[in-house]
């Protein structure tokens, strides 16, 4: 095989991406035929049957998304890909796979907002039962495991803390429970991070951030085995419509090329962000699992190949003290997404996790006074003296207090 010796850096440019017979061309080409032509009526039934392999009709998959479909799938080392219109698509659709009415599945306490919203709002509609579980805590995890629990999903780093959960060690439970494991990978991306080999069932990713990595495109993809991607594609992307067109199919494998490239350059930004940070007297505390202060520093290295390129931290003050500094900033992009070329940043209680209720966000330890950066692809040091100005903007709370004195 071609291909069998190439390190990552290689696969995300060459991995299922010849050029195009006929024309030669490099770069792909965008197929958005909705109809397809079949020899004869028995080949048509063999295809939407799912015994012979080819698209049928634009709802189920298109020409542009089965080349990317295929090559996200190697690049996670798994049998199958569904690409999808978004991250909640997948999240869903994957979710949806494998609970059912009445039954039961166990969250991770800190997960995107949107995770969150789905749960309390469609799942719990259709009598779906779900309960947030601490997942760095194993017996946590075994005690909450009911009869009726059909799947874990994590994510790892979680957003917006970043905690680290050992899929290991996760995995090996949820084996011995027989129960699905389902890993957000979309922090990651399969550069950096590989559910699979570590024994999850299923991984799911928001494409709209690194893999795509240019703030235009909202996809979604699901990796696994091929069966339970085939029940995901026929039985529910297809029936709720949640297909991913061929135009932004074809961004994403553009995107893709760089992908390597742009996440050393993420997280060495981040990085680099995260130790100013850490010095800095107006910040209270740092989350990035680069730094040896994260409580699992260990295990990020160990599954992880870069430590991301997300960096939160709880500035000393309150609301008003975190949002100036936010408001203050002139190079960094207050904007809900992440992985963009450009540092965006957020403040996680009112905007992406908004949808939590008070309490809950307390428990999560979402905190008037946290901040997320996405870190972007600029120089380091013009993110960090941003950062510094707007920093410059609060007062810092020991000089309140001593000149109150
Ligand atoms: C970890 C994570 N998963 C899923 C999603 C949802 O992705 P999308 O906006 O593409 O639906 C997000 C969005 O921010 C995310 O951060």
């Amino acid at each position: 095989m071609r291909h069998n010796k190439w390190s990552m850096d290689t696969k995300v440019i060459h991995e299922n991406q010849m050029p195009d017979q006929e024309t030669r061309a490099i770069s792909s080409s965008i197929t958005p035929a909705v109809a397809y032509a079949f020899p004869d009526v028995q080949t048509a039934a063999a295809v939407v049957a799912g015994e012979e392999e080819g698209i049928f009709y634009g709802r189920y998959g298109n020409p542009t998304l089965g080349k990317l479909e295929k090559k996200i799938a190697s690049l996670e080392g798994g049998e199958d890909a569904l690409g999808v219109a978004s991250g909640m698509a997948a999240i869903a659709t994957a979710l949806l796979a494998f609970v059912k009415k009445d039954d039961h599945v166990l969250v991770t306490k800190d997960v995107y907002g949107g995770t969150y919203s789905f749960l309390a709002s469609i799942a719990i509609r259709y009598g779906i039962q779900f309960d947030y579980v601490d997942c760095t805590d194993m017996a946590l995890i075994k005690k909450s495991i009911k009869g009726n629990t059909k799947a874990l999903f994590i994510e790892t780093p979680s957003n917006p803390l970043l905690t680290i959960l050992d899929m290991k060690k996760i995995a090996e439970v949820c084996k011995s429970f027989q129960i699905p494991l389902i890993v957000d990978n979309t922090f990651m991306t399969p550069y950096l991070q590989k559910p699979l080999e570590a024994g999850a069932t299923i991984v799911v990713h928001s494409a709209t951030k690194y893999i795509n990595g240019h703030g235009d495109v909202l996809a979604g993809f699901i990796v696994g085995d091929k069966e339970p991607i085939h029940y995901m594609r026929k039985t529910l992307m297809g029936n709720l419509g949640q297909n991913l067109n061929a135009f932004d199919s074809y961004l994403i494998l553009r995107g893709l090329k760089t992908m390597a490239v742009r996440m050393h350059r993420h997280c060495d930004n981040a990085m680099k962000v995260a130790e100013f940070l850490e010095s800095h007297p107006s910040i209270k505390k740092v989350y990035y699992p680069g730094l040896p202060s994260h409580p699992q520093h260990v295990l990020a290295k160990k599954q992880m190949t870069l430590m991301g390129g997300i960096v939160s931290f709880e500035i000393d003050g309150d609301f008003q003290t975190a949002t100036t500094f936010i408001n203050s900033l002139k190079l960094a992009y207050i904007s809900f997404s992440l992985g963009d070329p450009e540092t965006l940043v957020q403040h996680p209680a009112s905007m992406t996790h908004a949808s939590i209720p008070t309490k809950e966000k307390i428990k999560f330890n979402i905190s008037d006074q946290l901040i997320r950066l996405s870190l972007g692809l600029e120089d380091a040091q013009d993110i960090i003296d941003d950062i510094d100005q707007a920093l410059s903007m609060v007062p810092v709370p020991d000089k309140i207090t001593n000149s109150n004195k």
